[in-house]
Parts: structure tokens; C-alpha cells; sequence
């Protein structure tokens, strides 16, 4: 081992601090939000160790192939994408493309949600979870709500491809269709319908960040120009799934906080209807219950 001109061995990561340290930079000046995180996880995932462990790697043991994945991340491809895995609340999901990356802002919807099942007190709920993606709303409110029975619901058959590896061997009920045709089997009978749906308007297309715009599948990002032609159609999707008293939670874009607890109006058959931040307190998600007759 060398010693440095102080004479102290070198500790037995300086290599990798060093390289962390100049991917940081490199994935900084590519305009990448978070690049310490982002080249800490990818020498997590190129030496197969928790971001938590990076410490145990030797320097003996550097793997150049980090340079490689530091490149497709400069390059401003999704660490998801890299890494082939994404974290939400307590899971670990499968994604690549074909299907959209979960994003942190959707788990204080997912939270929300499990205090509203809880709060109805109901032994067995039944949640709807429309445009499920990955699956990351679905299987988080199956894995946190015991007893909970689980549909979800899905378009994209590339989308499918992954939401099929992710719930293999869970007990959520999966279904390829149109989330407003979905589930008439329930109709009536749902506690709780959830969704994060398409809502970027088309005309905010040039300032989606390169991670979405280039990876994430259109059909997961845009809907119409104002980009609520898909909530207005969840609206009424809703009210049929819903039982007299449940509740209907839906994500929005951190500009729609004004207008999207008005598509649930008194008058269409919805109460309390409301907006909700989340955790950098921007508005987030509406909520409204199915009026009692
Ligand atoms: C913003 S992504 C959200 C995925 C997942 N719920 C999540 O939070 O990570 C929206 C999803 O809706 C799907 N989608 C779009 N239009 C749909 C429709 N009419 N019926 C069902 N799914 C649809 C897209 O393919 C995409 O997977």
C-alpha cells in the first residue's frame, strides 16, 4: 500500500471517495438535481453493495465500469433506468423503459390514503388503484393495509411488462384495460379509489426535465392541453366505482392545486372535495368523498 507524503497509508477507499468525488462533479455540471446521491448509488450498484455500505468496498476492488454508468447518467438517462431498480415507501420495484419511474411525491399520496382506509374502519377494503404503472401505488397500499383487497388497472402493454414482475406473487388483481372502463364488476362497492394519472399539460413539454421527457413513456406523462383530460374522465370513473362514503385521492401537477378539487363538485355528487401539498409543500393531490344519497 502507498504511503502519502505525510507518511500515513492511504485509507482503503481513497480511490473511490476520489472517483465519487469527480463523478459528483461531472453529473453536477450536466445539470443532474441530486449528483452526489445519484454517483454514491452507482457505485453502490456497480460494486452490488447498499449505498449505506459504499465504505466496505476496497480500493483493490474499484470496478471501472462505474465510469460507464457515470457517462449514461451525464448523459441524463434515469438512475432508475441505470440501476434497473426504484424505491418507494418500503418496496423495491422493477423499472426500464416502458414504464414510468415512481416518483417520491406519490408516497404522501399513498400515505394520505392509508390514513383515510384506516380512518373508515371497514374489515376488508377494497381499493381501486387506476393508471397503476410500475404498480407502486397498488402494492404499497397491499403490503401497508392488511386485508386490503387490491385492483389496479393498466393500459400500456410495455408499461404491463413491468407492473407483471413487480406483483408476482402478490395478491393485487391486475388488469390491462382503460382506467375509465375499468372494474365494472365493482361498481358500487370500492372504499377507496386512488390513481396518479397522466397530468403534464402538452404545452409544458419543453420544460419536463430530460429524465422524463426522453425516458418516461408519453402516455404516462401528458393528457391534453391543459393536461387534465384524463381527471376529468377519472371523475366520473370514480363516482361509479365508489360506494356512498368512500373516497376518490388523485395526484396532480404542483400548478393544478386550483382547478382539480373542482372537477368534484356537489353538484357531479362529491363532498368534501380538498387540495393537499406534499412534503416541499407544493399542492399535490385532490381528494373528495362520494356523497350519501
Ligand atoms: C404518471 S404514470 C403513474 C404510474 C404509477 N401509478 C406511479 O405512480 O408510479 C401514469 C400511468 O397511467 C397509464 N395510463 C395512461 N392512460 C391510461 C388509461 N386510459 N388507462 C389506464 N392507464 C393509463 C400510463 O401508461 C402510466 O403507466
Amino acid at each position: 500500500m502507498q504511503q502519502d507524503p505525510g507518511g500515513r497509508p492511504p485509507s482503503p477507499r481513497s480511490v473511490l471517495l476520489a472517483e465519487v468525488a469527480q463523478a459528483t462533479q461531472r453529473l453536477a455540471d450536466a445539470g443532474v438535481p441530486s449528483p452526489r446521491t445519484d454517483a454514491e448509488e452507482l457505485a453502490a450498484f456497480v460494486h452490488g453493495v447498499k449505498r449505506g455500505a459504499l465504505h466496505t468496498v476496497r480500493d483493490a476492488d474499484f470496478d471501472a465500469r462505474y465510469w460507464e454508468v457515470v457517462a449514461r447518467r451525464e448523459a441524463r438517462e434515469p438512475l432508475q433506468h441505470i440501476t434497473g431498480r426504484a424505491y418507494f415507501r418500503y418496496l423495491e420495484l422493477q423499472v426500464g423503459p416502458g414504464v414510468f419511474v415512481p416518483r417520491p411525491e406519490t408516497e404522501s399520496v399513498v400515505g394520505w390514503a392509508i390514513d383515510a382506509v384506516r380512518a373508515m374502519d371497514v374489515v376488508e377494503p377494497c381499493i381501486v388503484d387506476l393508471c397503476t404503472g410500475s404498480g407502486a401505488i397498488a402494492l404499497a397500499l397491499a403490503q401497508e393495509v392488511p386485508r386490503s383487497r387490491v385492483h389496479a388497472v393498466e393500459l400500456s402493454e410495455d408499461a404491463l411488462v413491468w407492473t407483471r414482475k413487480n406483483m408476482q406473487g402478490s395478491r393485487v388483481d391486475l388488469r390491462q384495460g382503460d382506467a375509465l372502463d375499468a372494474f365494472h364488476d365493482l361498481d358500487g362497492q370500492v372504499d377507496l379509489v386512488i390513481s396518479n394519472p397522466p397530468y403534464i399539460p402538452l404545452t409544458e413539454w419543453e420544460y419536463v426535465a430530460p429524465e422524463a421527457r426522453d425516458h418516461d413513456p408519453q402516455m404516462a406523462l401528458f393528457s391534453g392541453e391543459d393536461g387534465l383530460d384524463l381527471i376529468r374522465g377519472l371523475e366520473r370513473t370514480a363516482h361509479r366505482l365508489l360506494r356512498p362514503g368512500g373516497v376518490v385521492v388523485v395526484e396532480h401537477a404542483d400548478t393544478q392545486g386550483g382547478q382539480v378539487p373542482w372537477i368534484f363538485t356537489e353538484e357531479r355528487g362529491w363532498a368534501d372535495a380538498a387540495d393537499h401539498p406534499d412534503l416541499n409543500n407544493r399542492p399535490r393531490f385532490a381528494t373528495a368523498r362520494k356523497a350519501l344519497p
